[in-house]
């Protein structure tokens, strides 16, 4: 593996010598393992040989994998996979149809939200439709005011799965969910600010999708601080669009970045088949004096 291409300044590396459907060796998947810390994303080409059996797999290498709270999606060999499809067979949907129209990290809404999500490309739309978009999050952070920082310090915020799923199901029926499936993902707090485990660097860890309220502060001071940090995190940038091309297998850190889906007309077919890698608890940021002196 010696073929990289940075796809932005800070976000994104594409790797074109490397078959995941081959052996990996312990010394290639740590080198893949450090570069995810350092480049949030990792885009393998003309990944056509690779089987679900081997995307879950590669996958486990790099640690234990998430099985989706909503069970009707699961790929039915192996319940590791999310569907992601707009595709409708025999009157139901075949995965989740509306994943991520909203910008998101994966899973935050877990007391120990996911490492990193890697999504292999199964059947793409025809007209070209369906991007990706990425945002970095430390770029984001360090981009911010010394004052904005100082105001961030301590700051832990709310994350959800229920909001977000009801406010989906208003629109989709399809999403909703009883009562013992929302038991099993009550509202859990993270800073919001957190540190790489790897790199130590400080990432914005609130989003649009799950993040409800930073807690300790009113209503409207916490909606208002939201909506800045959320449409400051995603200026042009700070991203990165990743246009899908046959067997693409993508591979990004949930804990430095966040993505949108930026769907596809209902006529065109888009499937993808995803598992997602357990992570830690998140890391309150502590920055240091002179970084957020006046
Ligand atoms: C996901 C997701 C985006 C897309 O699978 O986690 O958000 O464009 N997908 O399908
Ligand atoms: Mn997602």
């Amino acid at each position: 593996m010696t073929k990289f291409v940075d796809l932005t300044p800070t976000l994104g590396t594409e790797i074109l010598d490397l078959d995941l459907a081959d052996d990996l060796d312990d010394a290639t998947a740590a080198t893949l393992q450090r570069l995810l810390g350092l480049r949030g994303l990792l885009v393998f080409r003309d990944q056509a040989k690779l089987t679900p059996e081997r995307h879950v797999e590669i996958s486990r290498r790099f640690g234990g994998l998430e099985v989706h709270v909503q069970k009707r999606y699961h790929h039915q060999a192996h319940p590791e996979i999310l569907i992601v499809s707009n595709v409708v067979e025999n009157g139901a949907p075949i995965g989740l149809a509306d994943a991520g129209k909203y910008w998101h990290s994966d899973l935050s809404y877990l007391a120990e939200p996911s490492l990193g999500s890697l999504l292999h490309a199964q059947e793409l739309p025809t007209d070209g439709s369906g991007d990706t978009l990425f945002a970095d999050t430390r770029a984001s952070y360090d981009a911010l005011d010394a004052a904005t920082k100082r105001r961030l310090v301590g700051l832990s915020a709310e994350h959800s799965y229920v909001a977000r799923n009801n406010a989906q199901a208003a629109v989709n029926p399809d999403r909703r969910i009883d009562e013992s499936t929302a038991a099993k993902v009550p509202p859990v707090l993270h800073p919001v600010v957190r540190a790489h485990p790897l790199t130590k660097r400080p990432a914005l860890f609130v989003n649009e999708g799950f993040t409800t309220r930073i807690v300790d502060l009113p209503d409207a001071e916490s909606r208002a601080l939201l909506d800045r940090l959320f449409a400051h995190s995603i200026e042009p940038r700070f991203l990165y669009r990743h246009q899908w091309r046959a067997h693409d297998l993508v591979f990004w850190d949930n804990r430095s970045t966040m993505h949108l889906a930026t769907g596809c007309p209902a006529n065109e077919r888009r499937t993808l088949f995803r598992t997602t890698v357990r992570g830690d608890r998140p890391i309150a940021y502590v920055p240091a004096a002179a970084e957020i002196a006046a």
